[in-house]
């Protein structure tokens, strides 16, 4: 089965706007994986379910080519627009179905993406793509662990936003599931025996309260409710933003808050 809860025009202009770029961490860590496992040189890596392209964009100086793929066209086309990188390209395909020859890409990512793959598919064919040693990288973050701070008031945050999860919880699909519970199911079916889950890497970063809020709309359970009861969602960000900024003391959605998040990542390498 293919979800196709990021095809429309909006859900993706909300996802170039206000989705996060992996962090350099995660990016360092799985590069050092690859130079480990398979070694230089890195010609080719493909981001499954690439999205507007953020994770594809981190890769693409480390890389002869990059191609990021997805099965929503909307998503792309943001993807496309983005200037200045000459060595990816961007397909519409299913990680089910790779279009490249046996043997042919070094390095397989997915960010935020893989819980909605058909695994044994999916899996199938990263086994018939990938060079010998080539890897498997499926990233991903843990928002049950997010923590905001700013100046005393870190913990009334984090009971707003966890109230907000909470509304938006009965419009969880299983899939998002299977990412809070990071891909555990996935990485115990990666038939290679080379690979590792790398459970929590803490990261600290900062965002404003305004971006906070567009990240929240591009949940796929926020777009879910919406779908449902659009006035009441929109209400729910209006309604957050304000909570925020009056718990803050101050009144620009321009300001920033300090934001502890945990990523995990899947690493397995193909035998030779
Ligand atoms: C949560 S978004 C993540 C996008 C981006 N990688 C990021 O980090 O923000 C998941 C993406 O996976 C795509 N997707 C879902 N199922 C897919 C599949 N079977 N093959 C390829 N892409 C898929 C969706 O269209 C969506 O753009």
């Amino acid at each position: 089965m293919t979800y196709r809860l990021f095809e429309g025009k909006d859900h993706a202009s909300i996802y170039q706007r206000y989705r996060f770029t992996p962090p350099v961490e995660v990016k360092n860590i799985i590069l050092q994986y690859l130079d480990k496992k398979k070694g230089q040189p890195h010609v080719l890596a493909v981001d499954l379910g690439c999205g507007t392209g953020q994770n594809s964009r981190l890769l693409a100086p480390h890389f002869q080519e990059v191609v990021g793929m997805d099965i929503s066209e909307c998503q792309l086309e943001e993807a496309r627009a983005v200037p200045g990188y000459a060595n990816i390209s961007y397909k519409k395909g299913s990680a089910e179905e790779l279009p490249f020859p046996d043997g042919s890409v070094d390095l397989l990512t997915a960010a935020s993406a893989a819980h909605w793959f058909d695994q044994s598919r999916f899996l199938s064919e990263a086994g018939r793509v990938l060079k010998p040693r080539g890897c498997i990288a499926l990233l991903g973050f843990s928002d049950i662990n997010t923590r905001l701070h700013y100046q005393d008031c870190g913990k009334r945050l984090d009971h707003i936003y966890k109230e907000v999860r909470q509304t938006l919880h009965p419009h969880t699909s299983n899939q998002v599931a299977v990412a809070d519970g990071k891909l555990e199911e996935l990485y115990s079916a990666i038939p290679f025996p080379d690979k590792e889950r790398i459970e929590c890497i803490q990261v600290n970063s900062s965002i404003s309260v305004r971006n906070l809020v567009g990240f929240i709309q591009s949940f796929s359970m926020f777009q879910a409710y919406r779908k449902k009861d659009p006035l009441t969602a929109e209400d729910l960000l209006l309604n957050t933003q304000k909570r925020f900024l009056e718990e803050m003391g101050v009144t620009s959605p321009d300001t920033e808050i300090k934001q502890e998040l945990e990523y995990f990542c899947v690493l397995a390498s193909k035998p030779q």
